[in-house]
């Protein structure tokens, strides 16, 4: 929080969110319970805080180890935890090469391509194992990666993303997969910072029926990472369709490779699976902060491994048997944890979907899952509220029957939670409303769900062996199910939790923990609450309520965007001389982003000056960044001392009658032009 105090009247998510009330208990059908892997009710006896951390060896023990560890925790660098100390393994064998023995000739990959009438392609723990040898013996005997090195893998939801990243973590490199709808100057910002000097990309794929050339974001990317230092000796390009299609953007001599042609010189090479200290990085996630810079969520084989294994099994209640899939995007946090990680640990088949949830209509998620069989279905408020606005697809057309069904991302209202429950779980299912976060690596809040009922609008009590403190601004902690919001923590560490940002442990330390620690030098865990970052309130029953951001982040779709990253972004058009990004509620997205922007002297607004800060935010960052407006206004309201008052700017943007205290302004007289402004159609 302290990058942020100085932004005076800065209103965050939390503050706009939806106060719903609190509803009813749904239990979980029988049918569900009889077959659930967690239905031990002296769960959280067992897991309380007095016997932590000792309990944690149960994720661990899902997992083969090459050696076992010697110390569960290793706290003497608090913050900084070390799990599973002295333990060596090795995460592509874990996820691989453990289930040949049993499920060789069994899925593991289900690839389903947007265009609805290509054949779905189903890759076995055979073929898995065969493509990812084949890809670390090209990276480590052409390329030169070694454990420890970066690669970047900017691609697409197709088999090879996958496959390239348990190539890498075979040898031991550390992946950093940057999600595909993301520009080639975000890739190349990624690449700088995590010092890769590898990209894995593709050359192109499907999108709402667009095939969309990607091979040219590789050629910006790798232009742009040099011009901030950073050389790519190598861009390795899978082809959508080989022999069919071909990239316009050209192949660059001793630099780019097709990886078609490449890989039929390995044809049949094995890579020994290195096994890896525990605490040795397995990936990089870059997610949004309060400042412009992405920062680089650095995440441990051991700990991270043993928590996505073991939440998936639990949380998920993914059984080997179960056809699995998670509509998310493996580029970010939950494709990598449900998935790739936890699934594949688990030795359970994941499904892979190329496209748009609602292209070409909002049946095609059912069509999918009928097709598959679907039984555990995984995704976020957004895609079900915009599958319910598209008119549902109508799920109760198709053969679907979902024993399980998760939300996770934002806060889902009781409403839509309803609707996902009765039509599209056709009241046969159960409902996890997970709350986690990139920094988690798996699940913090949850149901158990054959153990908790569900209570649409909240997400539940924590994950067992997760022990959540709401604190106040001044550190007092408040009433445990007193209902009032605070900032939620969570007192224990847990072997997910990222390991430091990469290059700025004192970042780490400042953004997450400096505001709860009592004392800096401390090695005792109980010292070291872990600050997420977003408002909560906990009801009298245990279940907590989460209320968004409380920092100068925007949670869109599920999508986590820095304000400050889109004000730089518009900063890039010559005419903007100041700009402000707030939050508004919206009814598809939960919250969007809308800038307002104030130009320099001499300067026209108008439609074509408004699209240019849109589309210079679209290719900063992504797409998925685009404000909901653009206004541009005389001026931003700012105090005396020439602060923004945000607070002003996002009253107007979620038509709140009441703006609040003006009188500080040194510009009041710009409230009431903006407001009007914001009020014509
Ligand atoms: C932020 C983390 C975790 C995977 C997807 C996003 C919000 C996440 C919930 C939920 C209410 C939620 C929080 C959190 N969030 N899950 N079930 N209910 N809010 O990962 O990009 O790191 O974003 O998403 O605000 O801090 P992320």
């Amino acid at each position: 929080m302290s990058d942020t105090s100085a932004d005076e009247g800065r209103v965050s998510e939390s503050e706009i969110a939806v106060h719903w009330g609190e509803e009813g208990y749904v239990r979980p059908p029988a049918s569900f319970v009889a077959q659930a892997n967690l239905t031990d009710p002296s769960i959280r006896e067992r897991m309380r805080l007095e016997n932590f951390p000792d309990y944690f060896a149960e994720c661990a023990e899902l997992l083969t180890w090459d050696r076992r560890w010697d110390e569960l925790l290793d706290t003497s660098h608090a913050p900084f935890f070390r799990w599973y100390v002295g333990g060596r393994l090795n995460a592509s064998a874990n996820c691989v090469d453990r289930h040949l023995a049993t499920r060789r000739n069994q899925a593991a990959l289900h690839f389903v391509p947007e265009p609805e009438d290509e054949p779905m392609q189903h890759v076995t723990f055979q073929e898995l194992y065969v493509r990812v040898n084949e890809l670390a013996a090209y990276l480590r005997d052409e390329v030169g990666v070694q454990a420890g090195d970066r690669v970047t893998i900017h691609m697409p939801m197709v088999p090879d993303l996958p496959i390239a990243m348990l190539a890498c973590a075979r040898l031991g490199a550390i992946h950093s997969v940057v999600f595909a709808g993301f520009s080639g100057k975000a890739c190349a910002d990624r690449m700088v910072d995590s010092e890769s000097r590898v990209l894995i990309t593709m050359d192109a794929y499907y999108r709402s029926g667009q095939l969309l050339d990607h091979k040219e974001k590789a050629d910006v990317a790798v232009a742009e990472a040099q011009a901030g230092g950073q050389a790519v000796g190598r861009v390795l390009v899978f082809q959508r369709y080989p022999g069919r299609y071909e990239s316009h953007a050209p192949l660059e001599e001793g630099r780019d490779v097709l990886m078609g042609p490449a890989l039929k010189a390995y044809r049949g090479r094995r890579v020994e699976p290195v096994p890896m200290p525990a605490e040795a990085p397995l990936f990089l996630m870059y997610t949004s902060g309060s400042t412009g810079k992405p920062k680089g969520a650095q995440h441990g084989i051991g700990g991270y491994l043993a928590y996505a294994a073991w939440t998936t099994k639990t949380i998920q209640d993914l059984h080997p048997e179960d056809v699995y899939w998670c509509m998310a995007d493996i580029g970010w946090i939950t494709g990598h944890s449900y998935i790739v990680y936890g699934p594949l640990a688990l030795g359970a088949a994941t499904t892979l979907y190329e496209g748009t949830p609602t292209y070409p209509d909002a049946g095609r998620p059912w069509r999918i899952a009928e097709a598959l069989g679907v039984n555990i279905f995984h995704t976020s408020p957004t895609a079900i509220r915009s599958l319910r606005k598209a008119g549902g697809g109508h799920p109760e057309h198709y053969g679907i029957h979902f024993k399980h069904m998760t939300t996770v991302g934002e806060p889902i209202e009781p409403d839509v939670w309803k609707w996902y429950h009765e039509v599209v779980g056709k009241g046969e299912a159960v409902i996890v409303d997970t709350w986690w976060q990139t920094e988690t690596g798996g699940f913090l809040c949850s149901t158990v769900p054959a153990l908790d009922p569900m209570k649409p609008g909240s997400t539940g009590p924590a994950v067992p062996g997760i022990h959540p403190v709401i604190f106040d601004e001044d550190g007092q902690e408040i009433p445990r199910g007193s209902g009032r919001a605070g900032n939620i923590c969570i007192a224990n560490p847990w072997p997910g939790m990222f390991q430091t940002i990469w290059k700025d442990p004192a970042r780490f330390v400042a953004t997450y923990f400096a505001k709860y620690n009592r004392d800096p030098d401390s090695h005792d865990w109980r010292d070291w609450p872990y600050m997420a970052g977003d408002g909560a309130m906990q009801a009298a029953d245990g279940y907590y309520r989460i209320l968004g951001r409380i920092d100068d982040v925007i949670n869109v779709a599920g999508h986590r965007l820095g304000t400050k990253e889109l004000e730089s972004a518009a900063l890039t058009v010559p005419d903007v001389a100041e700009a402000a990004v707030v939050a508004a509620r919206d009814p598809i997205k939960g919250v969007v982003p809308e800038i307002f922007v104030a130009l320099h002297p001499g300067r026209e607004g108008g439609p074509d000056l408004e699209r240019r800060v849109s589309e210079a935010i679209a290719k900063e960052i992504s797409p998925i960044a685009r404000p909901r407006r653009v206004w541009v206004v005389p001026d931003l309201p700012k105090t005396r001392s020439g602060k923004i008052m945000r607070r002003i700017l996002t009253a107007i943007a979620n038509n709140s009658p009441d703006v609040g205290d003006v009188t500080t302004l040194s510009n009041p007289e710009v409230v009431d032009a903006i407001r009007s402004q914001h009020a014509a159609p």
